[in-house]
């Protein structure tokens, strides 16, 4: 295993670039097996994740080459319908290829994927939506079993007791494109992960309407062909570096990001009394010594988003004042908590809501990530912390972070990799 050593209270200046979307990768991979011929996708993150995706596809038996953050899938070849374990309990996300297998070869087996640090993670949403397509699923042994001999299109309400769920809408949208009849989704994700999804699907042939909003209307096709797609870029990286801008009160310019999905950041950032200058695809960070508390809710797109809520957290220790975080859509979602703490931050909890009182500064300290967004919240508060911070089990940030640690070491952050025990 390896950790970062950062050596914190630098400034960082320059450029970086955004890279594709991770969260649009992994259910437009997964769609992509539904077409009848080769799809390739530009702009693909060269993650783990996406890796684990790719493994998951070649297992199943099509044909991939990824190279330069362009993917090829040829799915002809796929002649299995199991999604083993190994590859499920290292990476939910691939519960979005449930939907694409059940439609295209009417069969699928899914190791059923369990909890994980950010709390409980149930799949009831998925199931019940595919149900209400006709599948019959059954569970065997900690495997979903889905099966159906013709999909049609129906109603189907999809919001459960945090809201809509991202990948569940990503599922049901899937099958109903290749489902007989017209299928409307009440309550469907707005995310913009699942428009991107929506616009690979319509080159694909289908036919959808509504993406983007609570209500997504499909009419069935017979069948959808292989196409040449673009990625759009990911939101959580972008928040993540002008947050990083931010804590080390420097000027920074983050490229290829689309700002419409970073608003309710700025709302923040602003409501912090920060100034940002943005334009369509990019932003500018003008840093200041001083910002002021605030009270966040996470929600579902468009409001502010739980995979920020970490690194904003980080942000939001120094603060003056007393910020609340109260976390809407994965209401565990605080490992980061202790670790924060142990940096010098002074934030408690109660229940679903965090309560962090703004400190002069964060002294570097041993810390230990815990899932992905957790990690960059410690790189952050690492990088605004006065001396050396080391954070252990940095596996996950290779999870969703493209060349993180190149990426800020190329702005003028201080961060080695180095193998753990040394
Ligand atoms: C996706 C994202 C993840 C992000 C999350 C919320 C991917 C690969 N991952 O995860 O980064 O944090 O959206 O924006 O895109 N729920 C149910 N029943 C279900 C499904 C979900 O109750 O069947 C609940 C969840 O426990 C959670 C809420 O709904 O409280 C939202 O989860 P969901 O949108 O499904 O998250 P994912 O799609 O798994």
């Amino acid at each position: 295993m390896e950790k970062f050593i950062i050596e914190g209270c630098h400034k960082l200046e320059g450029e970086v670039n955004i890279s594709g979307s991770k969260n649009s990768s992994l259910p437009i991979i997964a769609a992509s097996i539904m077409g009848e011929g080769k799809s390739i996708l530009h702009n693909v993150p060269d993650l783990k994740d996406v890796q684990t995706m790719i493994k998951i596809l070649n297992f199943l038996g099509a044909k991939t080459k990824f190279e330069n953050n362009t993917l090829e899938i040829d799915p002809s070849g796929i002649y299995q319908f199991t999604a083993p374990y190994e590859f499920v309990s290292t990476m939910r996300g691939s519960i979005c290829l449930l939907g694409p297998l059940l439609a295209k070869y009417k069969k699928a087996r899914f190791s059923m994927p369990g909890g994980c640090v950010i709390g409980p993670r149930p799949i009831d949403l998925h199931i019940k939506g595919l149900k209400k397509l006709g599948v019959e699923i059954e569970n065997e042994d900690g495997y979903i079993v889905g099966k159906v001999d013709k999909l049609k299109g129906n109603k189907i309400f999809l919001g459960g007791n945090f809201g809509p769920s991202v990948l569940a809408t990503a599922n049901i949208l899937c099958a109903a494109t290749l489902a007989e009849g017209e299928t409307i989704i009440e309550f469907a994700s707005c995310e913009p992960e699942i428009v991107d999804l929506a616009n690979f699907l319509k080159k694909m042939g289908a036919k959808i309407y509504g993406e983007g909003s609570h209500l997504i209307k499909v009419e069935g096709v017979k069948n959808l062909k292989g196409t040449e797609y673009t990625i759009i870029p990911d939101r959580i990286e972008a928040g993540t570096y002008i947050l990083a801008g931010y804590i080390t009160k420097s000027r920074i310019r983050v490229n290829g990001v689309i700002t419409n999905h970073l608003l309710a950041l700025f709302d923040k950032l602003e409501e912090e009394g920060l100034e940002i200058s943005y334009g369509d695809d990019y932003v500018e960070t003008i840093p200041k010594d001083k910002w002021k508390a605030v009270e966040i809710t996470t929600l579902p797109f468009p409001g502010f988003p739980t995979d920020l809520q970490a690194q904003m957290m980080s942000f939001l220790t120094l603060a003056e004042g007393v910020s609340l975080i109260t976390e809407k859509v994965f209401p565990e979602r605080f490992i980061h908590v202790g670790e924060l703490n142990r940096l010098g931050a002074d934030i408690t909890l109660d229940g679903s809501k965090a309560i962090i009182k703004g400190v002069k500064s964060l002294k570097g300290a041993k810390v230990m990530a815990s899932d992905l967004r957790a990690s960059a919240a410690l790189v952050l508060a690492g990088l605004a912390a006065e001396g050396i911070t080391e954070i252990s089990r940095i596996y996950h940030l290779d999870r969703g972070y493209e060349k993180f640690e190149h990426k800020l070491n190329a702005l003028g952050a201080k961060i080695k990799r180095v193998k753990e025990g040394v």
